[in-house]
């Protein structure tokens, strides 16, 4: 059977399983569509989050909502706000320990699980075959789901070969929708697809306008797996928030630092997922496609790489 029919054919028995009434292909149109997320859609007028195909064909929103430190009651206010205002992508991790508020949040949004793209990620401490098999179905029990659109190792850390074969297993099983990696350099990467018999969707990096990951970027795009950048505000870090190039650029368009920054993941192609605890500015997060940043904005914006991470005590 070709990659494509497979894939059809484990996305049919996926849903036969979990009991939806709708085929895969039906699930997939509400992420490429323009008018078909209600919330959003009277936040933004015409204008929604597009998507963006991933190399198993399955589609992925441009712009999801991350939740790292968001934990307990805020988290769960938090997701059920983003998804209110249009968000479909959420992206949470074992290690953030909130993978049960992130499910309650999910929940009191009142929104079908076909509309959503909810990923999470396999912690350290559970790399290995059996281990990941484990972590996996602990995370959705957490969750209170009975898939992921997206399962990610967070870091290239142990039996990395063993962690992807259970997550192949679990994705021809139909259990999981999409498997990818976080945090592999371009030669860790490399290493993982010499073995793989699937190759990963999509690497979740650090990245943002002082830290453009040029190698990974050029990397990836080769290679086609996404790149979606974790910390697209770097957090806040090194003032970014108050960057004046940032901000002149940002007035140029009537736009804030925030948007610019997303537009500019966006327009590189890059899935970004930005946290907020606030719903203004989850809202303002959201009005990126609206605008355009031109040739020059580009290459002022490429002045600002530091070519280092914000956040060394990571590494
Ligand atoms: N794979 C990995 O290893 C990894 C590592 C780190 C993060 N991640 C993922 O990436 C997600 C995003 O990264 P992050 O949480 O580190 O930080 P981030 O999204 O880069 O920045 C979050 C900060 O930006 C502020 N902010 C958001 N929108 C704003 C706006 N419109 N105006 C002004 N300030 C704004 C937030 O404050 P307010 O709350 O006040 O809005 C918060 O302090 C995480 O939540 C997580 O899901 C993955």
């Amino acid at each position: 059977m070709d990659k494509k029919n497979q894939s059809n054919g484990m996305e049919r028995r996926f849903f036969l399983r979990t009991g939806a009434l709708v085929a895969a292909s039906a699930l997939l149109l509400p992420l490429s569509g323009t008018k078909v997320f209600g919330a959003l859609s009277s936040t933004l007028g015409e204008k929604s989050i597009p998507a963006v195909k991933l190399n198993n064909s399955m589609q992925m929103p441009m712009l999801g909502f991350g939740t790292n430190t968001l934990n307990g009651d805020i988290a769960e206010r938090c997701v059920a706000d983003a998804i209110s205002v249009g968000y479909r992508l959420i992206d949470t991790a074992h290690i953030y320990g909130n993978e049960e508020a992130v499910g309650v949040g999910i929940k009191k949004s009142g929104i079908n699980r076909e509309e959503l793209f909810v990923t999470s990620k396999l912690w350290v401490d559970y790399a290995g075959y059996e281990s990941t098999k484990k972590a996996y179905q602990t995370t959705l029990n957490k969750l209170g789901l009975e898939y992921l659109d997206l399962y990610i190792i967070h870091r290239p850390r142990g039996d990395v070969k063993g962690s992807w074969k259970a997550m192949e297993e679990l994705y021809e099983a139909g259990k999981i929708r999409a498997i990818g990696v976080s945090n592999f350099d371009p030669d860790q990467l490399a290493e993982l697809i010499k073995y793989a018999k699937i190759k990963p969707v999509i690497n979740q990096i650090e990245t943002h306008v002082f830290f453009q990951e040029h190698n990974s970027y050029k990397d990836l795009k080769r290679i086609s797996v996404q790149m979606e950048a974790w910390s697209p505000f770097a957090a806040g870090r090194n003032a970014i928030f108050s960057n004046p190039t940032l901000a002149a650029i940002g007035k140029k368009h009537n736009k804030s630092i925030a948007q610019v920054c997303l537009r500019w993941h966006f327009q590189r192609g890059v899935v970004a997922i930005p946290r907020s605890s606030q719903k203004e500015h989850m809202i303002e997060n959201l009005v990126i496609f609206d605008f355009e940043l031109d040739n020059s904005d580009m290459q002022t914006l490429a002045t600002l790489d530091l070519n280092k991470t914000q956040f060394p005590e990571w590494g």
